[in-house]
């Protein structure tokens, strides 16, 4: 596993989700209540880029069919979605976000 950096916390100002990618794999970055979390960045049902979505109280709303997942632990919560999304490790510092995710060939 590798550490990389994918963010600044500025980033997150007037949007709570992003995109972005690490090691080859796309990520969603959020911002809930304070604190970063970053998943898998397509949706298990059809692939739709979740950082499109709209985040709900704690929740990530695939933009495509509306699937919902909690962020914090990626499990799917009804809808069309029924494969939880990986989660990785994040840390903050400096204002800077790092995630951490196998590398591309490990
Ligand atoms: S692609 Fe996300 S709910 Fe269908």
């Amino acid at each position: 596993m590798t550490w990389y950096p994918v963010a600044d916390l500025a980033d997150f100002e007037g949007r709570p989700v992003l995109a972005r990618e690490a090691g080859g794999q796309a990520l969603a970055l959020y911002r809930v209540d304070g604190a970063v979390h970053a998943t898998q960045g397509r949706c298990t049902h059809a692939g739709a880029l979740l950082a499109e979505g709209e985040v709900v109280e704690g929740y990530i709303e695939c933009p495509a069919h509306y699937g919902l997942f909690e962020i914090p632990t990626g499990r799917a919560q009804g809808g069309p979605v029924c494969r939880d999304l990986a989660v990785y490790p994040v840390r903050v510092e400096e204002g800077r976000v790092w995630v951490e995710v196998v590398p591309p060939g490990a």
